[in-house]
């Protein structure tokens, strides 16, 4: 398929919802949906190289979610150690940068380890940065900011202080962020650097997305106008 060339968006946030009812919907339990998701995340990362989008940022886990069953729980945490750490050839081969976005405190060992151990193998990789964002959630986030200034002493913060200091730090603001499963919120996710971003949801749940479904939210986002507020 040719590259969608012109007016893409530099970095794309996708709020993966539906994994849950996927499973409902065929009986099966609600961790299949989970691992049947991790493939999704995995041919949505061909997809976006293929398109040469820069930045991606998957929602994987938010700061809300630790009041699902341990078990689901547990079984989302094992899924995303095991794609980072069977993954490092593919990251290398393709240039994929990995780093993440949230407390990392809460996690087990074996999570922090191979994230670490991603992050440091692969950070000199630059065609795609792969931002996972674990227990994050975008009001914790804000107060991650503003704590840090107020530690460094700062007496008066500016908008762009706390931009320059949330765990994006260093990553531009999301220019489209996609959601599936129908449901139309943020669940808050990136809600300061999404100011202007634009939204596209669809009804496909999660382990439904594909190539496909990305080059439709990439069409979408081309015909959209971006104003920021001024007149064009
Ligand atoms: C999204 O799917 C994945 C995570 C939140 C980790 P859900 O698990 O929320 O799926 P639904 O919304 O219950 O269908
Ligand atoms: C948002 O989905 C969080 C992630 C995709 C990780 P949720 O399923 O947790 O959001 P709500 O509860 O429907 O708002
Ligand atoms: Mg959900």
């Amino acid at each position: 398929m040719q590259k969608l060339l012109s007016n893409l968006p530099l970095h794309i946030g996708i709020i993966m919802d539906g994994n849950g009812r996927w499973a409902t919907r065929r009986g099966l339990p609600r961790n299949l949906g989970h691992k049947e998701g991790m493939r999704a995340v995995e041919r949505t990362i061909d997809a976006l190289i293929k398109f040469g989008i820069k930045v991606v940022t998957f929602f994987a886990f938010s700061t809300e979610n630790w009041k699902r069953s341990k078990e689901e729980i547990e079984g989302i945490f094992a899924l995303v150690r095991d794609y980072l750490n069977t993954n490092s050839n593919y990251f290398s081969e393709k240039g994929v940068k990995v780093r993440s976005m949230g407390d990392l405190d809460k996690f087990p060992k074996d999570l922090t380890s191979a994230l670490e151990n991603a992050k440091e193998e692969t950070k000199h990789n630059d065609k795609l940065v792969l931002n996972l964002a674990l227990n994050y959630g975008g009001r914790d986030d804000i107060t991650y900011s503003v704590n840090k200034l107020i530690k460094s002493g700062k007496k008066a913060i500016t908008e762009k202080d706390i931009l320059d200091n949330l765990y994006s730090e260093g990553l531009p603001e999301p220019d489209l962020i996609i959601r599936t499963s129908g449901e139309q919120r943020i669940s808050n996710f990136m809600i300061y650097q999404a100011a202007y971003s634009e939204y596209y949801f669809t009804k496909t749940y999660w382990p439904d997305f594909d190539e496909k479904c990305l080059k439709k939210a990439l069409i979408a986002f081309q015909k959209r106008e971006r104003r920021y507020g001024g007149i064009k």
